[in-house]
């Protein structure tokens, strides 16, 4: 069984109707003149919609990014975007009505490959698809166009990824405290005071922040009194300890738990997310658990008023930081 319906009208090449009658119903004559001026003038309409929907697209492209630049309003963000996407879709959508083969054929199952006839057929319709559409060159270049302008419009976005983090995720507000101008920053309790050597004793765990801080997520430090005896500073940190006092990050370096349990007599720090637990004595390297960094040490001193302040930034970033994998 073999049945063919076009959508297009089923005009043949030379403007008939699929049962070899012209427009008016007569078998050939003149009728098929005015078919031909008539399927010209439809297709000179078609062209013109698929220009006006590329030429539409490529404007709200240009739209969407001058919009976006000069600072954004979603209402008009999403009109231009309309108007981007709305045009593609309505000269793809011509295009295919007007300009490509309508014919929807149903027929049984046959050997796969075209024969000769089907073979000519094909070459035919598709030579008199090349000849209807005299603009295909205009409206492909229009048609990539639209595409590089949606694609280009489609990048601004990006911007709204916000700020770039700079060294925001390497460094704490004790940074300002480091080189050579830098100023050191006294450390401050939760409430601002700041904090002598004496406010300490042995067994007491205190939480520490940079003064004007105080509310850094990245920034609290343990003040610890040691057995100084004990203590093996790490090298090049010999003087990063103010008499018995030393400091670490409080931010476990597995996933960033606060570490607020200290064993006094064993010298360790515990983070109860997990049970890392950190040698003080030693640099607070991890001796359990799945921390794999030491806790970073911040570098200590004093002031002319006594007060404890950091000469320089943490030894290492803070917290449990994916891209400090494998550092030390
Ligand atoms: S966050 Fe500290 S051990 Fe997991």
């Amino acid at each position: 069984m073999s049945a063919y319906a076009s959508r297009g009208g089923g005009r043949d090449g030379d403007g008939r109707d699929g049962d070899g009658k012209d427009g008016d119903g007569k078998d050939g004559g003149g009728g098929g003149e005015a078919d031909r001026e008539r399927a010209g003038r439809v297709d000179d309409r078609a062209e013109r919609l698929v220009v006006a929907g590329f030429v539409t697209s490529i404007i709200g492209a240009v739209a969407l990014a001058v919009v976006y630049i000069v600072g954004g309003q979603p209402q008009w963000e999403g009109i231009t975007l309309a108007l981007a996407l709305g045009g593609i879709g309505l000269a793809i959508a011509v295009w295919a009505r007007y300009f490509m083969d309508a014919e929807e054929v149903v027929e049984d199952r046959h050997a796969l490959a075209s024969t000769e006839e089907e073979v000519a057929a094909f070459t035919a319709s598709f030579e008199g698809g090349q000849q209807t559409l005299a603009r295909r060159g205009l409206l492909t270049k229009l048609g990539l166009g639209a595409l590089g302008a949606l694609g280009l419009a489609a990048l601004f976005p990006i911007r709204s990824l916000g700020p770039r983090p700079g060294k925001g995720l390497k460094e704490t507000a004790f940074a300002a405290a480091g080189g050579g101008s830098g100023k050191p920053l006294r450390l401050v309790d939760a409430e601002g005071r700041p904090i002598r050597p004496s406010d300490l004793s042995r067994s007491s765990l205190v939480t520490a922040w940079p003064e004007g801080h105080e509310h850094d997520a990245d920034a609290p430090t343990l003040l610890l009194q040691v057995d100084i005896e004990e203590f093996r500073p790490l090298p090049g940190r010999e003087d990063w300890v103010v008499g018995e006092i030393v400091a670490y990050s409080k931010l476990c370096t597995h996933t960033g738990c606060p570490v607020g349990l200290y064993q006094t007599e064993l010298d360790l720090l515990l983070c109860p997310c997990h049970q890392s637990t950190f040698d003080v004595l030693h640099g607070a390297e991890p001796v359990f658990g799945p921390a794999a960094r030491p806790l970073p040490q911040l570098p200590l001193g004093l002031d002319e008023e006594g007060f404890l302040i950091a000469t320089g930034d943490f030894s290492a970033p803070v917290g449990g930081g994916f891209w400090d994998r494998g550092r030390t």
